[in-house]
């Protein structure tokens, strides 16, 4: 596997791939790799000849008052992780050649409407983060697809709306989420758990699923989400939103929706929580 650190060989080494007219795939990551992040170097393995892991703790998307410098890196460890499964390429920049201006100075890129709703309300500036740092890894390595994962639900979406509305010639893969065996969804932040925290932490996959069989049972999304928030709250997370919308476009889920997604946040202790669950609920 080759591991590189700036722009110049990144660019070489996919030029000479391109030459061999090989398809190139490229998974964004800030590392800390997990078994999530591997079924999406996985997926990228089975659709394209080559690919390009990114790992870059983005301070664009961290507010200061969030956990930039404490978010966890481990260089090493991932470098084996990817070894390990055949990943071609770990393209690792560090913050100048990402950010040669300055952040303050960096041009950005603003996804509007979807990048204003629910995690976007409570991390203000996120979205555009997400969105800047996302359209310079594509222009850098101009792959043929980017897999990204349905456990950053909103965040696909932005991607997909980003890709479309500048015409960037992207396939964008989606992969379902990767749980621990007891339900909770793969995260970084796990690890700022507790182990009595970490008990707690299914609970919100939980609460997600009975909202579900609550709305398949014919219930009002007002109260099953009235319902989910005031459960959370009882174990000990403080929520920050559990919402049903619609799948397509995250608008305010109606009565006469059919594909909807179900999402929430929630802090426990230190950690910010976030798990969604698709549903679909057939003809009306
Ligand atoms: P990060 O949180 O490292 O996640 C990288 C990718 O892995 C994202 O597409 C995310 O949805 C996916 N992922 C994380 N946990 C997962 C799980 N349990 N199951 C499936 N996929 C999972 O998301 C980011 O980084 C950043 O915002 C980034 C896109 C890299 C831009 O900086």
């Amino acid at each position: 596997m080759h591991l590189i650190h700036d722009i110049p060989r990144l660019r070489e080494r996919i030029a000479k791939w391109r030459r061999n007219e090989r398809r190139i795939g490229l998974v964004p990551t800030m590392g800390n790799l997990h078994d999530g992040h591997l079924s999406l170097v996985e997926q990228a393995m089975r659709l394209a000849d080559r690919v390009v892991v990114s790992l870059f703790v983005n301070p664009l998307q961290f507010a200061p008052s969030e956990d930039f410098d404490r978010y966890p890196r481990t260089l090493e460890h991932d470098r084996g992780a990817l070894e390990a499964i055949g990943a071609h390429c770990l393209f690792a920049p560090d913050e100048r050649q990402v950010y040669p201006n300055g952040r303050d100075q960096q041009t950005r890129v603003e996804v509007p409407g979807l990048s204003d709703l629910l995690c976007g309300a409570s991390r203000p500036g996120f979205f555009q983060g997400v969105a800047t740092v996302v359209t310079k890894l594509f222009n850098m390595v101009q792959p043929d697809l980017a897999v990204f994962g349905e456990k950053d639900f909103q965040q696909l979406l932005v991607i997909r709306r980003l890709v479309a509305d500048l015409d960037m010639p992207i396939e964008i893969v989606s992969v379902p989420i990767v749980r621990e065996p007891d339900g909770l969804a793969m995260s970084s932040r796990n690890a700022y758990l507790t182990p009595m925290e970490r008990e707690t932490a299914p609970a919100l996959n939980r609460v997600l699923q009975r909202v579900a069989a609550a709305l398949r049972g014919g219930d009002k999304i007002a109260d099953a989400e009235w319902d989910a928030a005031r459960e959370l709250a009882a174990v000990g997370f403080r929520p920050d939103y559990i919402s049903v919308r619609r799948a397509e476009d995250l608008a305010p889920a109606g009565p006469a929706d059919r594909e909807l997604v179900i999402l929430a946040a929630a802090f426990l202790g230190k950690a910010r929580l976030i798990d969604n669950l698709r549903l679909s609920l057939g003809a009306a």
